[in-house]
């Protein structure tokens, strides 16, 4: 396990050194990666994880050095990158995260388990884990995937909160594409328990406007808005959807319920391009995923996905010219 101490890493820790994740009965070792300077910063971090006295946790390595972080992990979570600021574009931050990734997937390659699953969720997550993939050519392009739990986790939470329902009372939201403000939050496939009755979500919601007007763009937005008012990018929220993305990698998703997350694209039934981290439905069993094929996608849907796509293509495109570089 691979950390890194910023804001996010530290709402993470203490529920994967607990448990949460991995299994009540799984012991962890933690190895936290960061940058020297951060070193002493770390330092407080572990003192506080021993002083949790969590019985699972068995040793907690801080560590500066790729061939101590990266070496023999089961799993690795990509949390640092070069972060966003108030008005920035993410396109910006990509040339100085191509650099990062790069390293990071070459750590992988040399020092990790070729059974290692690797989630990226530094920004921009998607194009971040294509570089980390295509940087650690010997392990399997599937044992990658990127963070778009959040924005699934936010869309769920839209739509209880418009309906008045908990939020596990809604189930089967997809987001599709990339972890920016051009994914696409579809509710055409969701099913909301209203107050005891199944329905799709737009019989629950019964506003056909809201869910294909504001709804997506709060969710398209939810990032920037959460920056805007704590001036900061979410931590709590992301950490929990982490726990969530791995919890469903190693233990399989609830049977007739998918997830969605960022994946390879290659080879997909959804007309997306090849050769793309691209958020898709999936559902997991035996630590493999496996994308939820046969939706019926509407002409707004088409839209929407083909959008968020071209943006990847894009991302992707710069990506590998910084890659070359
Ligand atoms: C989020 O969705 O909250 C973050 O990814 C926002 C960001 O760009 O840092």
């Amino acid at each position: 396990m691979l950390l890194t101490p910023v804001a996010i890493a530290y709402s993470l820790l203490y529920s994967i050194a607990k448990g949460d994740v991995f299994g009540k009965d799984q012991p962890i070792i933690l190895v936290l990666l960061d940058i020297t300077p951060m070193l002493p910063v770390l330092d407080g971090v572990v003192m506080e994880l021993q002083d949790c006295a969590l019985p699972l946790l068995r040793e907690v390595i801080p560590t500066d050095k790729v061939e101590v972080g990266f070496k023999d992990l089961d799993a690795a979570i990509l949390v640092g990158s070069m972060p966003r600021k108030e008005g920035m574009e993410r396109k910006d931050l990509l040339k100085a995260n191509v650099a990062i990734f790069k390293t990071q997937g070459e750590a992988l390659e040399k020092y990790a388990k070729k059974t290692v699953k690797v989630l990226v969720v530094g920004n921009p997550a998607n194009t971040n884990c294509l570089i980390a993939s295509k940087s650690a050519p010997s392990i399997p392009k599937e044992n990658f995937s990127c963070l778009t739990r959040l924005d699934h986790n936010r869309a769920r939470s839209q739509v209880a909160m418009r309906v008045g329902v908990p939020s596990d009372c809604v189930k089967n939201v997809i987001i599709w594409g990339n972890h920016s403000s051009t994914q696409y939050p579809d509710v055409h496939h969701a099913i909301v328990n209203n107050h005891g009755k199944e329905m799709s979500a737009f019989d629950a919601v019964n506003d056909e406007s809201w869910l294909k007007g504001d709804f997506i763009t709060t969710v398209q937005q939810r990032g920037a808005a959460v920056i805007k008012a704590r001036k900061l990018s979410s931590a709590m929220s992301a950490a929990k959807a982490i726990c969530d993305h791995m919890r469903d990698i190693w233990f399989g998703t609830p049977d007739g319920e998918w997830v969605s997350m960022g994946i390879y694209s290659t080879g997909n039934s959804y007309g997306v391009p090849n050769d793309l981290m691209y958020s898709f439905p999936v559902m997991i069993k035996n630590k493999t995923w496996k994308v939820v094929d046969g939706l019926a996608i509407n002409d707004f849907s088409r839209g929407k996905m083909d959008g968020t796509a071209a943006e990847l293509v894009d991302e992707r495109d710069t990506a590998l010219t910084f890659l070359g570089a």
